[in-house]
């Protein structure tokens, strides 16, 4: 048997009437950019996520550059951040001319440990990106108390957590502007690139739509610098309604596979995050091991597709360091990149497929 570690396929197909019906509704529509479907996707998920305002834009990156764009954010600025979060966040805050200040992570979340955050703050911080790696909420009630005092704009990169919810509020819905991806892998998944901002502040949300579209405030009236196209067309936006009403029952199944590693992946080789319930999306399943790189080559051998998110903090990608005023290292992200590894954990996987990949790891983890 052989389990990847995700297969879009057995979704699409899962589904493939519905998506077919979407699709060929559009095609004959006419309406390919800016039309209903987009109305109706962003009215949609901001009501998902709890908020006045949905942008649709054309991936989960521009989400964050644009979001920092629209908060005005830009040289001479700082902006706080995590560095074991795939990137992202450190390209865009780089593209604005502005700084990544990096916070280590808490290792039993992985996510931003509060407690650190307070002293990575100067005079020059703007904004933090907290990003709820894996799909598990960040400790965002902490946040929201140190950036108010602090006078300082929350962005939520929420690109893996579509529908993580704590205390009725979903991610996306915390902080002032929340950013999502809905690359296809993510919980929420178009059948290409996608992306969409989240906010309850008007002004922000006109400034983000003109950015969206070449600064264009009036149509073909470039009213505000720094824009760029980066639209969510009409399939998309079809396809990601339809599939919205599926979000609950996609990311329950994901829990349900993670609740089933946990308990039966025990052993001291292996170090499980924290267990969460509803507040964790279970966009990746990942667990820790000293002995990753050994672990990882005999699941390969035994037929279990596995990924590494993230190898290699931002602050020692060599496409980033160089544009960084120095050298920087963090304890727990480091050891994060050298000991993370990312088990098959998709809706459509089967019991069957669960129980090898688990009979799988308790084999190989004998052997490390
Ligand atoms: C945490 C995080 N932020 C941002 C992104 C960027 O999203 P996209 O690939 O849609 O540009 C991703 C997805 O890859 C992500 O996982």
């Amino acid at each position: 048997m052989r389990i990847p570690v995700n297969d879009l396929k057995r979704q699409a197909l899962s589904i493939e009437g519905e998506l077919n019906a979407a699709v060929s509704r559009v095609i004959r529509s006419g309406r390919y950019v800016g039309g209903p479907e987009l109305d109706a996707f962003e009215q949609a998920f901001a009501r998902a996520c709890g908020r006045r305002y949905c942008i649709g834009v054309g991936n989960g990156y521009d989400a964050i550059e644009i979001g920092l764009r629209g908060l005005g954010i830009g040289a001479g600025d700082e902006v706080v951040t995590v560095a074991n979060a795939g990137g992202f966040g450190s390209l865009a805050i780089l593209m604005t001319h502005a700084l990544p200040v990096y916070v280590d992570v808490d290792w039993s979340t992985m996510n931003i440990d509060t407690a650190k955050v307070e002293r990575a703050l100067t005079r020059r911080t703007r904004a933090i990106i907290v990003t709820h790696l894996y799909g598990r909420l960040a400790p965002m009630e902490p946040i929201v108390r140190i950036a108010r005092a602090a006078g300082i704009s929350i962005i939520e990169d929420a690109a893996q957590a579509h529908g993580a919810v704590r205390n009725g509020r979903p991610a996306g819905g915390f902080g002032d502007v929340g950013c999502f991806s809905f690359y296809p892998t993510k919980c929420l998944g178009a059948v290409g690139d996608a992306g969409a901002i989240v906010t309850d502040d008007e002004e922000l949300a006109t400034k983000v739509r003109a950015l969206r579209q070449y600064g264009w405030v009036g149509k073909m009236v470039a009213e505000l610098g720094g824009g760029r196209n980066s639209r969510l067309d009409e399939i998309q936006a079809a396809v990601l309604h339809l599939k919205l009403r599926h979000l609950d029952a996609w990311n329950a199944r994901r829990r349900a596979i993670d609740a089933a590693y946990r308990a039966m992946i025990e052993h001291p080789a292996i170090d499980w995050p924290d267990a969460a319930g509803e507040d964790h999306a279970v966009h990746l399943c990942v667990l820790r091991s000293r002995d990753r790189d050994r672990l990882r080559t005999r699941l390969t051998d035994a037929g279990v597709g596995t990924s590494v998110h993230y190898p290699v903090p931002d602050y020692g990608q060599p496409a980033l360091k160089a544009a960084l005023p120095g050298p920087v290292s963090l304890p727990v992200t480091d050891r994060a990149s050298r000991e993370v590894l990312t088990l098959p954990n998709f809706p459509e996987m089967t019991n069957e497929e669960v129980g090898h990949v688990i009979e799988a790891v308790r084999k190989a983890v004998a052997f490390v």
